[in-house]
């Protein structure tokens, strides 16, 4: 293949992958998931047309304040495909955050979605950082909107002692969250001390009194 046709390849390659850097594209006009059923695809399979009703569109969950029940203050609570059926092939999903006085949503990834937040009420410092290890920060109140790209870490702070509310929205029906910092440390099977005191420069009591404290 000549010079020409290799960058016409190339291209078409990248262009089909950015294609598919999202959830797939629906093939039918609904697929309310069927949770009950063993069978693994990518997505969930869809539940008869004929048991399909409107509350499997329909969610009341983020209609309040989640009950904060962690040492971190803070409170996630998901609106996606997973208590919303009807949204299985349609790769969006929302989520709704609550914070109590100077609560901290800890960095995390979500593998599958970019996120784009609506603060409901009260002020947050939020920052991601790019591969190229920029940190990208800014305080923000009722009423603003901020963006996490894509798999980058971010976080959400509460700066004061108020209530502190946001509003979530993922191009993913099931956007996936991973909390980086803890997920080193309570594992299962554990990631070997020896590998994460080398990794943070630390000694092997030193990630051991780590691991207990997060446990
Ligand atoms: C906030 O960052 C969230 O993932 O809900
Ligand atoms: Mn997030």
């Amino acid at each position: 293949m000549g010079g020409v046709g290799t960058v016409v390849v190339v291209v078409l390659l990248a262009t089909a992958i950015s294609a598919f850097a999202n959830d797939p594209d629906m093939l039918q006009d609904v697929c309310v998931a069927d949770h009950t059923s063993e069978i693994l695809v990518n997505g969930f399979p869809c539940k008869s047309m004929s048991n399909v009703t409107a509350e499997d569109f329909f969610f009341t969950g983020i209609s309040k304040p989640g009950k904060i029940n962690n040492l971190l203050g803070s409170k996630v609570t998901g609106a996606n495909v997973k208590g919303i059926p009807g949204l299985n092939t349609l790769g969006v999903s929302m989520a709704r955050v609550d914070f109590g006085p100077y609560g901290l949503n800890p960095p995390h990834i979500h593998p599958r979605a970019t996120e784009i937040i609506f603060v409901l009420e009260g002020e947050l410092y939020v920052g991601f950082i790019t591969t190229s290890n920029k940190f990208i920060s800014k305080f923000i109140k009722a009423g603003e909107v901020f963006v996490f790209p894509k798999g980058l870490a971010h976080f959400q702070k509460n700066t004061s002692k108020k209530q502190t509310s946001v509003i979530a929205a993922f191009n993913s029906q099931f956007p996936g969250a991973q909390q980086f910092v803890a997920s080193l440390f309570t594992s299962t099977p554990p990631v070997p001390n020896l590998v994460l005191a080398q990794s943070l420069n630390i000694d092997l009591h030193e990630a051991e009194a780590i691991r207990v404290g997060l446990n």
